[in-house]
């Protein structure tokens, strides 16, 4: 168990529901306006969608999702030389925040969404570590004010550049609150091949496969809202621009979408994971898995790195 330290002071919540009226009231050209309802409907779909998220990190698909990244992340967890200090940006429903908290880990969950926040809670006091978690109401476009600058020994962002509207400034503020290069930082995203496979193998539909080649959005099946694809060569554009360094890449969900019906997702979950965890590690499969996973330190061009 890690020395607990004094809980982060955060400054005041944001309320984002101001900034989201600000936002509408200086909408002035039509393209504009499309835009913006583009990310009415992003934001939307986690204000009234959270027990639907909730819900699907009770299957067997959201549960390996989950459970593979922890994995992932925990073998590059800092050795703790002090309290760690840990930022779940779009941290949602808790589900990453309350795994780290178990571990000792003091953590910050920030999201937009006032439901997921909730269910947060919820989880926190359920698992016993709400004392160990604060949760923030706010913006990740926003990291930089929100948060002191290079404080957090890990940074969580899992999921969510592929709803924001900037994904490259998100991932560079977000490597700024890395304390030093000692801290780590996992993302996890949509990976543009795991789509095309996904689309022709699961689906069957070759002509969606045969778009994804080059799509950077497409429909996701959760919500029916768009979601960002992330190619390799725009991963590695993204993390440069953050001035990360790669420590780990990880391919999550390689084969478990395509099993056939014959294996019980539920009765072979121990097997599938394991499996999993052997073909994420090795990069030709990690190439075309559902979701690519990026452990990295801060570069030596960050200033105070
Ligand atoms: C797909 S969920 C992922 C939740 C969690 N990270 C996980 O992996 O289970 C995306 C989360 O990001 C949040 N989110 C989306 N855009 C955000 C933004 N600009 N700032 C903060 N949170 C955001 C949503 O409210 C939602 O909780």
């Amino acid at each position: 168990m890690f020395n607990l330290g004094e809980p982060l002071v955060v400054p005041d919540v944001f309320d984002i529901r101001s900034l989201h009226a600000l936002r509408l009231g200086g909408a002035a050209s039509d393209e504009w306006r499309v835009k913006e309802q583009t990310v009415n409907s992003d934001f939307e779909r986690f204000q009234t969608g959270a027990a639907k998220y909730a819900a699907y990190l009770e299957t067997p698909e959201g549960r390996l999702r989950l459970d593979l990244a922890f994995a992932n992340l925990r073998e590059f967890l800092p050795q703790p030389t002090h309290s760690l200090q840990a930022l779940d940006v779009g941290g949602g429903t808790g589900a990453i925040a309350v795994r780290l908290a178990a571990l000792g880990v003091r953590v910050t969950l920030l999201d937009t969404s006032e439901p997921m926040l909730d269910f947060a809670e919820r989880s926190a006091q359920k698992a016993g570590v709400a004392e160990k978690i604060t949760l923030k109401h706010g913006d990740a476009a926003q990291l930089a004010n929100l948060f002191p600058a290079a404080w957090f020994d890990v940074v969580v962002c899992h999921n969510v550049l592929e709803y924001v509207e900037d994904p490259c400034a998100i991932l560079r503020s977000a490597a700024g609150c890395l304390r030093d290069r000692s801290g780590v930082i996992s993302v996890l995203v949509r990976n543009q091949a795991g789509e095309v496979l996904k689309a022709a193998i699961k689906d069957g539909d070759l002509a969606a496969s045969e778009h994804n080649l080059s799509a950077e959005w497409v429909h996701e099946s959760l919500y029916g809202g768009r979601v960002r694809l992330f190619a390799a060569e725009n991963r590695q554009a993204m993390l440069a621009a953050a001035s990360l360094a790669v420590t780990a890449e990880r391919g999550v969900r390689v084969v478990s979408d395509y099993l056939p019906l014959s294996i019980s997702r539920n009765a072979e979950y121990e097997r599938v994971f394991e499996l999993e965890r052997k073909l994420g590690r090795r990069p030709e499969f990690c190439a075309v898995a559902r979701y690519w996973q990026c452990l990295a330190r801060r570069g030596s061009d960050v200033k105070g790195a």
